[in-house]
């Protein structure tokens, strides 16, 4: 299981000024946290509260049709792309990013074991999607279009694209390479699978883009490139039962909710950066960035009271950051709280050779790339604590389906639980949809003419 350290919040190691008296706090929420904790699993199988991502890891069914349908098409493709945006791709890039062998596409066949290349088109950049379609053999590569609500306009601006082409190149037998992923009644997307007549997925209800990560949206990329989904399913039934624990003592989704609550309200600490010291967990950042922003940064609370309020995100890498962001966060504003991702055991053990005895450099040799790399993350964990900088520590014990999986759960719960002690809609995004339909409206699309008018008033002359 991964583990939480909270030991560097706490005012005995930071000082009273930053530091939380995690004991007394932890004693001071316990009820309502249990509470939360109680409430949101009642709530969970029911129609409007957005929490059937709580039940993902039990949707056997889904489950099975994903490695179904991606054994079937096992040796048809050499390469997957998947369109998407958003929710609709940030869980499938962080997972392929972890779990693939580094470098996947660049591998040859052999060394994928005959599996295909994955890439993840989550732009509109006209220069690197032309880029991407003009080496991609598009005969020889699956498509997953997804998106829930059928209709964004980069994803399908980019299914527009990519279905010409294939269409030119396969003509009716075009379909076989697409495989959609969207609501299962409503929505453009799901209208044009039915008329074209392609295999889909569904986006189930009440479960938003940020949460899907463990629906159909972000399973299917990793089957079809060959992702072990059982191990999967069992880091979430296995984090899921964890965080069931109402004693905030015992659920560490609690305690990193609470302790980011806290330092946000009470110290004025509303940065979180998410800072894994492993590379194949870089995309994490990105997904985690999505998942606490657009479920967190509200204008208003339940009650309708404006709030404007919200934690932001930081994106960082260790070590990478150390030698870029690090002195910021030690001698800057105190204002951010530092999520440490340690990882126990890697795949490899890299030997630095000692092959430079006769000069300062012999503490390196004979030791390990994976030694040096975790001194690191314990040095700046440290340094940061003699900074009064508060810091918590999440360690995995390896960067495997079961404990990445473990870790996304865990996040998706603290962000509920987070939602809950800021008294906010945690799984709306009026904010995201308010520029949506601005762009609906610029680009010509029907029903929106009043509000293209006022836009253009608005935007002025750029
Ligand atoms: O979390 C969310 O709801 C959003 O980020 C969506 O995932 C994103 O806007 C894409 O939406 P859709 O899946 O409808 O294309």
């Amino acid at each position: 299981m991964i583990d939480l350290c909270c030991r560097n919040v706490d005012a005995s190691v930071i000082g009273q000024e930053n530091g939380l008296e995690l004991e007394t706090e932890f004693a001071a929420y316990k009820d309502i946290i249990a509470g939360i904790i109680a409430s949101l699993n009642q709530r969970k199988d029911k129609p409007g509260q957005w929490l059937q991502w709580m039940n993902l890891g039990y949707n056997e069914e889904t489950i099975w049709y994903v490695k179904e349908y991606a054994s079937m098409v096992k040796d048809r493709f050499e390469n997957i792309l998947v369109l998407g945006i958003g929710g609709s791709a940030l869980g499938g890039i962080a997972l392929t990013e972890a779990l693939l062998k580094p470098y996947w596409n660049i591998l040859s066949d052999e060394q994928r074991e005959g599996l295909p290349r994955i890439f993840f088109l989550d732009n509109i950049d006209p220069d690197t999607m032309t880029g991407l379609l003009s080496f991609l053999d598009l005969k020889k590569t699956l498509v997953n279009v997804i998106t829930k609500s059928g209709s964004t306009a980069e994803t399908m601006s980019q299914f527009m694209i990519v279905k010409d082409l294939l269409e030119k190149e396969l003509g009716d037998n075009y379909r076989y390479n697409v495989v959609a992923t969207t609501d299962k009644r409503t929505g453009i997307l799901r209208q044009i699978a039915e008329q074209e007549g392609y295999k889909t997925f569904v986006v189930p209800d009440d479960v938003g883009g940020r949460f899907s990560v463990f629906s159909a949206v972000g399973l299917l990329p990793l089957a079809l490139v060959g992702i072990d989904i059982d191990s999967i399913v069992n880091g979430i039934k296995d984090m899921d039962l964890a965080l069931k624990n109402t004693d905030i003592n015992e659920n560490i989704a609690a305690q990193n909710a609470l302790i980011h609550f806290l330092m946000d309200t009470k110290k004025g600490k509303n940065l979180s950066v998410m800072m894994p010291y492993s590379s194949r967990l870089k995309y994490v950042s990105d997904w985690y960035a999505q998942l606490w922003a657009e479920s967190l940064g509200k204008n208003k609370d339940i009650d309708g009271n404006n709030v404007n309020i919200g934690p932001t995100p930081i994106k960082a890498l260790g070590v990478t950051d150390q030698h870029s962001q690090i002195q910021l966060y030690n001698e800057g504003p105190n204002n951010k709280i530092i999520n440490f991702i340690r990882v126990k055991e890697f795949d490899n053990t890299l030997d630095i050779p000692n092959i430079f005895e006769y000069t300062g450099l012999n503490y390196l040799g004979g030791k390990t790339m994976n030694q040096l790399l975790n001194a690191e993350a314990d040095s700046t964990r440290v340094a940061l604590a003699d900074y009064g900088r508060p810091t918590v520590t999440i360690t995995l014990p390896k960067v495997d389906g079961y404990n990445v999986a473990q870790l996304l759960y865990m996040f998706e719960v603290q962000t509920a639980i987070a939602g809950e002690l800021y008294k906010i809609n945690t799984f709306n995004q009026p904010g995201v949809e308010q520029a949506k339909n601005y762009t609906y409206a610029l680009m010509g699309r029907a029903g929106y003419e009043d509000s293209a008018q006022t836009l253009k008033e608005k935007m002025g002359t750029v």
